[in-house]
């Protein structure tokens, strides 16, 4: 079925992420090459309630591929969480001729895109986040710019420790998730990382260091998930220090992760989500979310992507579970396991190469 759509709308919400312009880009050229007009909501889910919007041109959106952040300027909107907000937002899309929405973002993004999916404006997810926390998709858009960035300030870091014999302490962003410090803490070649998915051995990584300064290693790079507690990593440079005699640095590299050109990959996987999403909508399709899984773009349900969410985050109850379809359920355990094997895994693996 194709739908008879004449202009759908665009927005980011939530953290920004690199990539979200190529998206952006993707969706607003991938439209109008179909003879669809696309109107970019500013602000996220705000535009839609303060009529913050404008149609996109082809040009409007040149020279944006190579940009961090966002173009439609991104925002966590309250308001619109409300049934008076939402109501709101559909109105507005029905003043503003708005007949389905592409949103990028994560997790509340999507919990939005569903409100007004069903409330009769279609809607399809993108996701965009640096934290790669949408357990439905292997990749989120900004994930490789953001890992990329934190290997090139922990690789400048590691040539200071040297000098100075020091160990720093590394926080770095995936809100309750360590994909971004499991995948980099292996990539610099740290002597322990610290992950909210595998319990954290405080007394071997003391061991560790005292056993690899003793023979006469110099710099050490601890990586740690800022999902392992809002204390953990200052704690954790005390101890250190104390137990080791090695001066310990902490360096939280916080936003500087969500900025900066995007990576090819990046460009290129929001490029295809982007183009897929728009595809969806005409074709009438709503409530999904855009995933790339085993390196092809594909599509699973936002209900499906949201429960699938709290059995990997072990937040869904055992009533919950019980009640899914046997076949879905089945399904969705094994994903579940797999992505903890995956922590698993390379934890063990860091461990191996970190002697
Ligand atoms: O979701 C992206 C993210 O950068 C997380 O990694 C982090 O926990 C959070 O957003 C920070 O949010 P804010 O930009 O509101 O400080």
């Amino acid at each position: 079925m194709t739908k008879n759509f004449k202009r759908i709308g665009v927005l980011t919400s939530g953290g920004d992420a690199p990539g979200m312009n190529a998206a952006v880009r993707s969706i607003v050229r991938g439209a109008i090459s179909r003879g669809i007009e696309v109107m970019g909501i500013y602000c996220g889910y705000r535009g839609l309630l303060d009529n913050d919007m404008k149609l996109l041109d082809a040009r409007d959106v040149s020279n944006i591929i190579n940009h961090g952040g966002t173009m439609l300027y991104s925002d966590r909107c309250n308001k619109f969480k409300t049934q008076e907000g939402l109501d709101e937002a559909v109105a507005s899309c029905r003043k503003n001729g708005i007949d389905g929405i592409v949103t990028i973002g994560g997790d509340g993004t999507f919990r939005g895109a569903t409100d007004l999916s069903r409330l009769g404006i279609p809607c399809i997810g993108v996701p965009g986040t640096i934290d790669n926390d949408i357990s439905a998709t292997d990749y989120t858009i900004g994930y490789d710019t953001a890992k990329n960035t934190v290997i090139e300030m922990v690789d400048k870091l590691r040539d200071t420790c040297e000098s100075h014999a020091r160990c720093n302490v590394v926080e770095v962003m995936g809100r309750n998730a360590g994909y971004i410090a499991i995948d980099c803490g292996i990539a610099v070649g740290s002597t322990g990382i610290a992950i909210p998915e595998i319990p954290f051995d405080r007394e071997k990584l003391i061991n560790s260091i005292t056993h690899l300064s003793k023979n006469g290693k110099r710099n050490f790079i601890v990586m740690v998930s800022e999902g392992m507690g809002s204390d953990f990593s200052e704690t954790l440079v005390s101890e250190i220090q104390e137990k080791t005699g090695i001066e310990t640095r902490l360096a939280r590299l916080a936003h500087v992760q969500r900025g900066g050109n995007p990576t090819c990959e990046d460009r290129l996987i929001a490029t295809q989500m982007g183009d897929k999403a728009v595809e969806l909508l005409l074709q009438g399709l709503y409530n999904l979310v855009v995933c790339y899984n085993k390196g092809k773009i594909c599509t699973e349900k936002m209900e499906y992507a949201f429960t699938l969410d709290r059995i990997v985050k072990n937040k869904a109850t055992v009533e919950e579970i019980e009640k899914l379809e046997p076949d879905v359920r089945e399904d969705m355990l094994r994903r579940a396991a797999e992505k903890k094997a995956h922590f698993q895994e390379l934890y063990e693996l860091a461990e191996r190469v970190s002697i």
